[in-house]
């Protein structure tokens, strides 16, 4: 029977996740993990148990305990609060893949997924469409830790057989839950503030593409991904993931067609200087290759959808 365990289950991705996964699956086959004591309000209804990736006696526990078959490890510190703190981020983002990657290689779960990100990539990657194999120098520590990530799942893969999948998500963007310490945040931010206050002040320039999605397109990815036969996986560092592509200016203009009067005003901070290392627009043609991928939001619908959808009291 299949038994899923999401870890980070509080975060932005892992709260979707755990309720499509439950909606796919049903409740019994879910278990959604934090190291939050309290249970998310999303997750209310959901079974949930405090875990922290790091304790790999409580995670060895819980997984042979509950005879998890499929782990999604979500933990992470982004790339904002990984610069602010480079040792935990080190440490939380490479030893909580160990410990899954070994309960893995023991036999003790089937299948692994693992987020990696577009921080990947560096300053001197090809910018626009950015290909799935290329130069990739990240100069952030998150962005390290995700390149880094990616070859231990790839030699686990190869070494071990271990059955672990990765995408390089780009920015989500979404309204269920708060993104936490991201440089792609500004996209969700926005929206709080020009429901809140009809006004924005942008962390990051006004004429700066990064890549990014819409949180259904990548929570149905995610599953796509994890639910196809193992001889389509092709790519097991992990799949470059496009979406949209957009800069604060043009999602301001996607804002102002719902709201004439929306202002925006740009302060960059040291934010700006990490999406200005990562790419503008991504090639997933592998992935469309292989396990068929398509995204079905683009920038107007998904500025539609978040302004019915967002709830200033979430941030205010
Ligand atoms: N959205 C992430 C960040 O900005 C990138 O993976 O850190």
């Amino acid at each position: 029977m299949k038994k899923i365990l999401i870890i980070g289950a509080a975060g932005q991705i892992g709260t979707e996740l755990v309720l499509a996964l439950e909606k796919k699956f049903g409740k019994e086959s879910v278990i959604a993990s934090d190291v939050k004591e309290e249970c998310p309000k999303a997750l209310q209804n959901s079974n949930y148990k405090q875990l922290n990736i790091l304790d790999k006696e409580g995670v060895s526990k819980l997984v042979k305990g509950e005879n998890v078959t499929d782990v999604y490890l979500l933990a992470a510190l982004l790339s904002a609060t990984a610069e602010k703190n480079p040792a935990f981020a080190w440490e939380l983002n490479m030893d909580g893949l160990f410990n899954i990657l070994n309960l893995a290689k023991d036999g003790f779960i089937k299948k692994v997924f693992w987020p990696s990100s577009i921080a990947v990539f560096g300053p001197t990657t090809p910018k626009v469409n950015t290909p799935q194999r290329t130069i990739m120098e990240p100069t952030t520590i998150y962005g390290i830790s995700k390149q880094a990530g990616e070859q231990w799942c790839a030699y686990y893969n190869r070494v071990h057989g271990v059955d672990v999948r990765s995408i390089r998500y780009p920015g989500l963007i979404s309204y269920t839950s708060l993104p936490g310490g991201g440089t792609t945040d500004y996209a969700v931010d926005i929206f709080y503030h020009a429901k809140e206050y009809n006004k924005y002040t942008c962390f990051i320039d006004e004429n700066t593409a990064l890549p990014m999605m819409y949180m259904e397109d990548a929570i149905r990815a995610t599953i796509e991904l994890m639910e196809a036969p193992e001889e389509q996986i092709k790519i097991r560092t992990s799949y470059n993931l496009g979406g949209i592509s957009f800069t604060p200016k043009q999602l301001a203009a996607a804002i102002k067609i719902h709201q004439p009067n929306f202002g925006i005003d740009y302060a960059p901070d040291y934010r700006q200087t990490i999406a200005e290392s990562w790419p503008e627009s991504i090639d997933d043609q592998q992935a469309r290759k292989d396990w068929k991928w398509k995204e079905c939001y683009d920038l107007n619908k998904m500025v539609e959808v978040m302004l019915k959808k967002v709830d200033p009291k979430l941030l205010f």
